[in-house]
């Protein structure tokens, strides 16, 4: 009965995840389904799916970085071509989902970006939704955003598990950098069965945050710093430095989505910190924990 249910399934990598969703399909003991995608001399971009998807379930992991805008289209691409085909659910997984930090007009005159995006992936047909630690200050819940079923999975508790196994702690302390971080922090202290904190930051510009102090006192512990994003850079260089001065031993950071937009990552390591980690939301230098078999876990509990 489960094998029957997994071979209705199509595990289907756009361009920003094709490693993923191999890691994904080899999880479930099969092959990704293969897509030709190329580009026309004018830049726009060719689709075309060398097997047979109809009445089947397609599962479409794409990443929206980088190139969000791009990324974007090619999954809309995707989508209505597998439906056009015959596909009878489209089930996404968009392990990083940009535009989520412009769910709100904080100037007059913006753009709520994050909405327009929510609400192409609806119309374009996407049945069911799944993505990793959304960036989600404003709604508690991810159901709030979306009408059709959308779920927000953790990838802290595998980025816990793979500190303990392999990075050596002493008198470990988890620390978020912001208010925001604290769920991640919480989540990740109780895996690595350590105390955690929360630091203040208050943000003077893109690339430019101040911090200050949180309750503990950090002298002589080791410090893992956790947070969703990486983008610039600035909120964990700055956090990394604060705990270094309030007498930590060390810093070891994770992140779910290590952007790392320009000279993030040497910007970390010049604020002191020892080690940078993430996952394969976002491939990077650091993705060393993959996401593929908490994607895999949920659809091996799928009844399509
Ligand atoms: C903000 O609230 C997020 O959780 C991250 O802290 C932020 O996006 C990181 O951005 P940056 O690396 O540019 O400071």
């Amino acid at each position: 009965m489960f094998r029957r249910n997994m071979m209705r399934l199509k595990i289907i990598g756009g361009s920003s995840s094709q490693a993923l969703a191999e890691r994904v399909a080899r999880e479930l003991g099969q092959s990704a389904t293969k897509v030709d995608v190329r580009r026309f001399p004018d830049g726009e971009k060719y689709l075309r799916v060398l097997e047979d998807v109809k009445g089947q379930s397609a599962v479409i992991i794409q990443s929206m970085h980088p190139a969000p805008d791009e990324h974007l289209l090619e999954y809309f691409l995707l989508v209505d071509m597998l439906k056009d085909l015959g596909a009878n659910k489209i089930i996404a997984f968009i392990p990083y989902f940009a535009y989520a930090r412009q769910d709100t007009r904080f100037n007059p005159g913006e753009a709520v970006s994050f909405k327009t995006v929510t609400k192409l992936i609806e119309k374009t047909g996407t049945d069911e939704l799944y993505t990793f630690d959304m960036h989600l200050h404003r709604v508690r819940d991810i159901s709030e955003v979306f009408e059709i079923p959308a779920h927000n999975l953790s990838a802290f508790p595998l980025l816990a598990d793979h500190i303990q196994r392999n990075i050596r702690l002493r008198n470990a302390i988890v620390i978020a950098p912001d208010e925001e971080a604290e769920q991640w922090a919480r989540v990740c202290a109780q895996e690595l069965k350590a105390d955690y904190d929360v630091l203040k930051k208050r943000r003077v510009g893109d690339e430019r945050v101040e911090i200050r102090p949180g309750a503990m006192n950090l002298t002589g512990r080791d410090v893992v710093m956790v947070d969703d994003i990486i983008s610039t850079g600035g909120t964990i260089a700055e956090a990394t430095r604060a705990a270094l001065q309030l007498g930590a031993n060390k810093v070891v950071i994770a992140c779910t989505h290590p952007i790392l937009a320009g000279n993030a990552l040497a910007k970390i390591y010049a604020a002191g910190a020892e080690t940078v980690i993430g996952t394969d939301t976002v491939p990077s230098a650091v993705s060393v924990v993959s996401v593929a078999p908490v994607i895999a876990d949920q659809l091996r509990r799928l009844k399509c």
